[in-house]
């Protein structure tokens, strides 16, 4: 059986454009004992992938030149030399990029049994929801009350921290969402969330803004972008603030080291916290988060939103638009 995958054969420089990836052919090789093969069925791809690209190990190993690139993905079991695994079951797995993997078994998992459209557990229900809930209970300890700020507030993670902070901010907190379109600001807006653009704004503009949305202040910022976003924060804290740095995607596709914020002495003059944290270091709470979030899904009670591509051709398309602002909550493609 073959199996059809990209990689890439350099390391990219600045924003990469469709012809970094190639799409190759090979013929898998007989599935030894242990071993699972799976048709997949969705690939996720996601902002970190970009960090993985650049051949510096972070907190994961770069991606391999020449080697199939790796993401998050669901799909079949198509055949199993595993007793765990049979023909048939729907598993999640890190061998995305591609339409047929071939994996050991211990790296393969089954999905939970909640009743979702398996590509959640990809989004709402699956890393980036996971994201959502870690960065905002454990992180930045949100409090019901809280004034809450959430930049890339559309996308997988944010939309979902917006929702969160709805459900819990009870006593009247306000949760303002930061994010790049109208559509956008308009799904915002009908969550209850006050949204602001940020698009053809300084940081200057960008605070007065933030501060007309919210004029006492936030004690909770979700950072999902850095760059002029940060620093409009960093403007808006009340004391005692606490920031969670989920990620800072503005500045993924810069190839040389850019100035921070020049207000960081707001952290100090409002006595904020700022955090950083990786997901995968809080994975042991995986099982609370869907216990929590999983049957408020399945009860439609959150609005989670997909952009999908259609074949395995638009995985970089898809991958790249993440950078242009392209998705609504999760972007996917579906094999
Ligand atoms: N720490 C962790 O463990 C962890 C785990 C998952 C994700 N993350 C991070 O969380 C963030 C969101 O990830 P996601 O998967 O949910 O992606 P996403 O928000 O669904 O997609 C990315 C969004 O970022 C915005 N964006 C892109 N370039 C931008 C720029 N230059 N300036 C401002 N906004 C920009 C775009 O929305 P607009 O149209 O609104 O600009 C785009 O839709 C990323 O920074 C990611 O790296 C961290």
């Amino acid at each position: 059986m073959q199996s059809r995958f990209f990689t890439i054969q350099n390391h990219p420089q600045g924003l990469p454009d469709q012809n970094l990836f190639n799409l190759e052919t090979a013929a898998l090789p007989e599935l030894g004992d242990g071993e699972v093969r799976v048709r997949n069925t969705w690939l996720s791809v996601d902002p970190y992938m970009r960090g993985r690209m650049d051949g510096v190990t972070t907190y994961i190993e770069p991606f391999t030149l020449g080697s199939p690139l790796e993401g998050a993905a669901v799909g079949e079991v198509i055949a199993s030399r595993d007793s765990r695994f049979a023909e048939g079951d729907r598993v999640r797995h890190m061998g995305g990029w591609r339409d047929v993997a071939q994996l050991v078994a211990d790296q393969v998992e089954a999905l939970p049994a909640i009743d979702v459209p398996e590509q959640a557990y990809l989004g709402v229900l699956g890393m980036p929801g996971m994201t959502a809930w870690t960065g905002l209970n454990t992180i930045a300890g949100m409090q019901a009350g809280d004034n809450v700020l959430v930049s890339a507030a559309s996308g997988a993670v944010g939309s979902l921290v917006v929702q969160l902070a709805k459900a819990k901010g009870v006593k009247g907190g306000k949760v303002v969402g930061i994010a790049g379109s109208q559509a956008k600001l308009d799904w915002l807006e009908s969550l209850g969330v006050t949204a602001v653009s940020y698009r053809n704004k300084d940081a200057q503009q960008l605070s007065k803004d933030l501060k007309v949305a919210c004029p006492d202040g936030f004690d909770v910022y979700y950072e999902n972008v850095g760059g002029d976003c940060l620093e409009a924060a960093l403007n808006n804290l009340r004391v005692g603030a606490r920031i969670a740095v989920c990620g800072m995607i503005a500045r993924y596709n810069d190839d040389c080291p850019v100035a921070g914020p020049g207000n960081l002495a707001m952290i100090l003059i409002r006595r904020a916290r700022m955090q950083g944290f990786i997901v995968f270091d809080h994975w042991d709470q995986y099982p609370s988060f869907l216990n929590e979030v999983g049957p408020l899904v399945a009860r439609g009670e959150i609005d989670y939103r997909e952009t999908v591509e259609d074949g395995l051709e638009k995985t970089p398309e898809a991958f790249l638009k993440l950078f242009e602002g392209a998705n609504q909550g999760k972007m996917l493609v579906r094999l």
